[in-house]
């Protein structure tokens, strides 16, 4: 491991690595020597962010299509299986996937997009913990679970129905998860709120905004990848700001 390299060797999944925040967290691991397995249920967005990691001639990036939508544990076991006969264990763990339902009171929100976005921003984190961490836990240095919140899950906020209550939800799983795994294991969880950040999700929230007045997604890597990386043993079971006045101070 270098300064410039605090990744190298090790095995990184990103989820929503097809898009976003999720493509540009993996090409910041890519840069500093991880293989990045990218999870995410478009294939073609996720071959592109493989041929931007293979353009740089970074380690050899992996394609997983995978559906978080999927309910049933059979799909889960099967990924934790493939990464366990392809890569033996996990270093990393970026649950960043998720989707921003509808933005209307709860009395107009839909019982089905309800249930999608709780799934796939909540229980399909749950299914992807339950059978990665043994991979994580087999990691031969420490391991990091980055969770991904939001202000809306930290406080309330109207009209954001399923996508606020799914971060708050985010934030108590790993809470949870950061207690048990606390003293017992090398692995760090925390959460990071990323701050509004110019991606497809951002513009289908706020569609008057202009793009170019919000922070791009290389922005707000420092915070990614300081997380992710061994100078950030000891964190564990925070939830932090990637931007902002609070924004947790990077040396
Ligand atoms: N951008 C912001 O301002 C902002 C602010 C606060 C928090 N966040 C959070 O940051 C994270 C990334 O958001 P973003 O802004 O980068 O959004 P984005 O561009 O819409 O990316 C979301 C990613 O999630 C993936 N995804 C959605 N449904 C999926 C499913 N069923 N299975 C697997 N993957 C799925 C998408 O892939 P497919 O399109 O292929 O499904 C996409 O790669 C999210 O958790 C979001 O809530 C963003």
């Amino acid at each position: 491991m270098t300064a410039t390299q605090p990744l190298q060797g090790r095995t990184i999944m990103v989820t929503g690595a097809g898009y976003g925040i999720g493509r540009e967290a993996a090409l910041t691991y890519a840069r500093a020597g991880a293989t990045v397995l990218l999870l995410g249920r478009t294939q073609e967005a996720l071959n592109d962010t493989y041929d931007l990691i293979e353009a740089e001639q970074l380690p050899q990036a992996a394609v997983l299509p995978f559906d978080l939508e999927s309910s049933e544990e059979t799909p889960y076991q099967q990924l934790a299986q493939l990464i366990k006969e392809h890569f033996g264990h996990l270093d990393g763990l970026l649950l960043n996937a998720g989707v921003l339902g509808q933005r209307t009171p709860i009395d107009n929100y839909h019982a089905d997009t309800w249930l999608k976005v709780m799934q796939i921003n909540v229980n399909g984190q749950f299914l992807l913990i339950k059978h990665l961490l043994p991979l994580l836990h087999k990691a031969p240095a420490d391991a990091s679970i980055l969770f991904t919140s939001s202000s809306v899950g930290r406080t309330g906020r109207a009209y954001w129905g399923a996508y606020s209550v799914s971060k708050f939800a985010t934030e108590g799983l790993m809470q949870v998860l950061a207690q048990e795994l606390e003293n017992t294991s090398n692995i760090r969880v925390n959460a990071i709120n990323p701050g509004a950040t110019r991606t497809t999700m951002r513009a289908a929230a706020y569609p008057v905004e202009n793009p170019a007045d919000v922070t791009a997604p290389s922005a707000i890597m420092p915070l990614y990848l300081h997380l992710m990386s061994p100078a950030a043993i000891g964190i564990h079971g925070q939830s932090l700001d990637a931007q902002g006045d609070n924004a947790f101070l990077i040396d």
